[in-house]
C-alpha cells in the first residue's frame, strides 16, 4: 500500500525562534493524538532552520525535508546548497520544481530533473511539483502542461530511481489563493498522472507512487480531497503554520 503523505512547506515564513515556537506546538499536538499507521508527516522549514526542526524530530513523529536543492554537485555556487550537504545532515526528503521556483527563478523542466537526479544519487525523496497555471486551465491546456513537466522532469529515471518519487499536483491557480481544487478536479488530474506513470513504468511502480495535492488545502477540505482514490495526501503551505491546522490535516486520514 502506498504512503499517505502529509507535507508542510513553510516557505520563506517565520523567525527563528517563530519556527521553534511552531515545531513544539506541532510535538504536542502530536503526542496527543494518534495518527493512522500508513499516515508520514514531513516538514520543510528554510534551510537555516533543518538543523533545528530535525533536532526536534523523534522520526516516528515526522521526517524534515527541504524546499529546494542545488542542480550541481559542489563547488564555486555562492548561495546554493548541495544534494550531498543535504545528506550529510541526514535529510530525507526535498521539494523540487515548486510552482513558485518556476515562475520567480525561472526553473525548467530540465533544471527539475537535473535536481531530481543529484537528490535521488544522495538517498534524498524528491517531491516533485507540478501543476498548471489558471490560464492554462481555462483553456483546457492542464493535461498537457502536466504530462509536459512529468514526462521531461521524471521519465529520464529508472524504474528503480522513480520508486523513491512522490509528486505533488499543485494547481497554480489554487495556491495560497484560498481556491481549492474540488475534489473531482483533483482525482481526475491524480488519475491522469498514475496513468502517465502506469504507461511509462507499469502498473505496479504507478500504484506504489505517493500523488499529493497541494492548494489551499486546509482541515475543512482535506477529508474530501483525502478520499480520492488516487489523492495519497498533501502538500500543505500555509495551513501549515497553525499547529492545529497541520496536525488536523494529518488526522483527515
Ligand atoms: P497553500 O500552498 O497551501 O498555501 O495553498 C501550497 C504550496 O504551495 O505548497
Amino acid at each position: 500500500m502506498r504512503k499517505h503523505i502529509v507535507a508542510g512547506n513553510w516557505k520563506m515564513n517565520m523567525t527563528f525562534s517563530e519556527a521553534d515556537d511552531l515545531v513544539s506546538a506541532i510535538m504536542d499536538k502530536l503526542e496527543q493524538v494518534t495518527l493512522d499507521a500508513n499516515t508520514q508527516m514531513i516538514i520543510c522549514p528554510p534551510f537555516p532552520y533543518l538543523e533545528m526542526v530535525s533536532d526536534f524530530g523523534d522520526e516516528s513523529y515526522f521526517s524534515v525535508g527541504a524546499q529546494n536543492v542545488s542542480d550541481q554537485e559542489g563547488g564555486a555556487y555562492t548561495g546554493e546548497v548541495s544534494a550531498a550537504m543535504l545528506e550529510s545532515m541526514e535529510l530525507d526528503y526535498c521539494i523540487v520544481g515548486h510552482s513558485e521556483r518556476r515562475a520567480y527563478y525561472h526553473e525548467t523542466d530540465a533544471i527539475v530533473a537535473a535536481k531530481v537526479k543529484r537528490l535521488l544519487a544522495h538517498y534524498i525523496r524528491p517531491i516533485v511539483c507540478c501543476g498548471e497555471v489558471l490560464e492554462e486551465r481555462e483553456s483546457n491546456r492542464q493535461f498537457e502542461v502536466v504530462k509536459r513537466q512529468i514526462t521531461d522532469g521524471l521519465f529520464h529515471l529508472t524504474a528503480e530511481e522513480f520508486a523513491d518519487v512522490i509528486i505533488a499536483y499543485e494547481p497554480v491557480w489554487a495556491i495560497g489563493t484560498g481556491k481549492t481544487a474540488t475534489p473531482d478536479q483533483a482525482e481526475e488530474m491524480h488519475a491522469f498522472i498514475r496513468s502517465l506513470i502506469a504507461e511509462h513504468y507499469g502498473q505496479e511502480v504507478a500504484d506504489n507512487t505517493s500523488i499529493l495535492y497541494g492548494g489551499s488545502c486546509k482541515p475543512s477540505n482535506a477529508k474530501e480531497l483525502f478520499a480520492q482514490p488516487d489523492v495519497d495526501g498533501g502538500l500543505i503551505g500555509g495551513a501549515s503554520l497553525k499547529a492545529d491546522d497541520f496536525v488536523a490535516i494529518a488526522q483527515a486520514f
